[in-house]
């Protein structure tokens, strides 16, 4: 018998759908952020079913949250899959939260199916991995392995000024079961399962993406100062408006990121003005940039262009302008013999499908540099993400878990 074969399709649904009440939206979506009651009831839901089937649970410094099935040779590194647990503000019932229950369903199967690994096989919960609430994106899997620092990312703020470090003690205080675990403890190989967040799959009728790679990601925070001044009186010349400095940047950079394949991804997600007053000229602008390309040296043009643009914009209108670059994150690409043992397992099981690159990010952009890594896609009707009407097929769910479950199974085996 294989793992496939205890994957239970109602099981893995039943658990997507109790997780989507923790956040749902009148829309039918989740607003889950990070480190938030929500988010800390997700945590807490996944550590009581991993305990009520005899699962231990670990958490380390930036709240990861690990569930283990013991191998025969448990001093051995484990086997890892997970994803994450927290969504974007109008997020949907799939992105994350599937990769973590697919992983559940599969240490469930091989309890099911008495199929003992030499590995042991571990789920993960990365910490805020959508980045939407506290920056950078993928923070629990950068701090893990070491790319970005414990300290600087506990002192990162959101909107309201609360820290990481507050957000988290809240958080983790709501599994005080969870064993402590050091931060980057060495993994045998890693594979994570998503929904594609696109449309390659659904619009070819396939059923699984064997993902080759991920594309380059960079991060920024922009301010630019300006001088609050009265709308009626202040003529032209005396003006710091930050607002027309931010727009015209935006404007000057969306243009330089224009390409004939239409490969350059450039987003400004949020975009706030200060004071925030009709009538008052606004002194301060922040904004983000979200840009991404699957040739590093592109993305690296783009960044000088950002780095050259916006200081000039703002001096033009007498404003300041800071950018920092919160994250910078090259094309991933994963291990050959993990790409390949996906493709080949979703053969086996029938199951039609394609080797893809990736257009999002993953916590398995930081894994990779430290384990063989590798990713499953299955398709999210229409291509839609990162949007409440996100949606998936129960069945699809379930053909992705039984891949997931086989690649394990043969990983941990020994
Ligand atoms: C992940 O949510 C991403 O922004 O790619
Ligand atoms: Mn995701
Ligand atoms: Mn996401």
């Amino acid at each position: 018998m294989r793992a496939s074969d205890f994957v239970r399709q109602e099981r893995l649904w039943d658990r997507l759908m109790a997780m989507a009440e923790l956040g749902a939206t009148e829309k039918g979506g989740v607003n889950r952020q990070a480190l938030t009651l929500e988010d800390g009831r997700a945590r807490r839901l996944l550590a009581d079913w991993a305990t009520a089937r005899g699962f231990r649970v670990y958490q380390d410094a930036i709240g990861n949250l690990f569930v283990r099935r013991p191998g025969r040779d448990d001093g051995l590194p484990p086997v890892t899959t997970g994803s994450h647990l927290d969504t974007q503000p109008t997020g949907g019932r799939f992105d994350g939260v599937y990769g973590v229950l697919a992983g559940f369903e599969v240490l469930e199967a091989l309890e099911d199916g008495g199929i003992a690994t030499t590995h042991p096989v571990e789920v993960v919960a990365w910490t805020n991995e959508e980045g939407a609430r506290f920056a950078p994106t993928a923070m629990g899997s950068g701090v893990y392995v070491g790319k970005l620092p414990l300290g600087s990312a506990l002192d990162t703020v959101d909107v309201d000024g609360v820290t990481v470090a507050d957000a988290l003690a809240a958080v983790t205080a709501m599994t005080p079961d969870a064993e402590e675990r050091p931060l980057g403890s060495p993994v045998a190989a890693y594979i994570e399962a998503h929904i594609e967040q696109g449309p390659v799959l659904v619009t070819a009728g396939e059923t699984i993406g064997a993902v080759t790679s991920i594309q380059s990601q960079n991060c920024y925070q922009i301010e630019i100062h300006g001088e609050e001044a009265h709308a009626g009186t202040t003529p032209r010349a005396n003006r710091s408006d930050a607002v027309l400095a931010a727009v015209e940047a935006i404007a000057k950079l969306e243009q330089a990121a224009l390409d004939d394949a239409d490969a350059m991804r450039f987003t400004v997600g949020r975009f706030i003005a200060e004071p925030g007053s009709p009538n008052t000229v606004p002194s301060h602008v922040s904004f983000t940039i979200d840009l991404r390309h699957p040739d590093n040296a592109e993305i690296n043009r783009m960044a000088r262009e950002i780095e050259e643009t916006i200081p000039e914009c703002a001096e033009k209108r007498r404003c300041r302008a800071e950018v920092t670059c919160t994250s910078a994150v090259p094309v991933t690409p994963f291990a050959e013999e993990l790409v390949d043992k996906v493709d080949r397992v979703r053969r086996d099981l029938g199951l039609p499908g394609r080797k893809m690159p990736s257009g999002a990010g993953h916590d398995a952009m930081y894994i990779a540099p430290m384990a063989p890594s590798g990713m499953i896609f299955v398709p999210c009707v229409d291509g839609i993400s990162h949007n409440e009407a996100e949606d998936a097929l129960p069945e699809d769910v379930a053909a992705g878990a039984c891949v997931l479950a086989d690649c394990l199974a043969d990983l941990a085996k020994g």
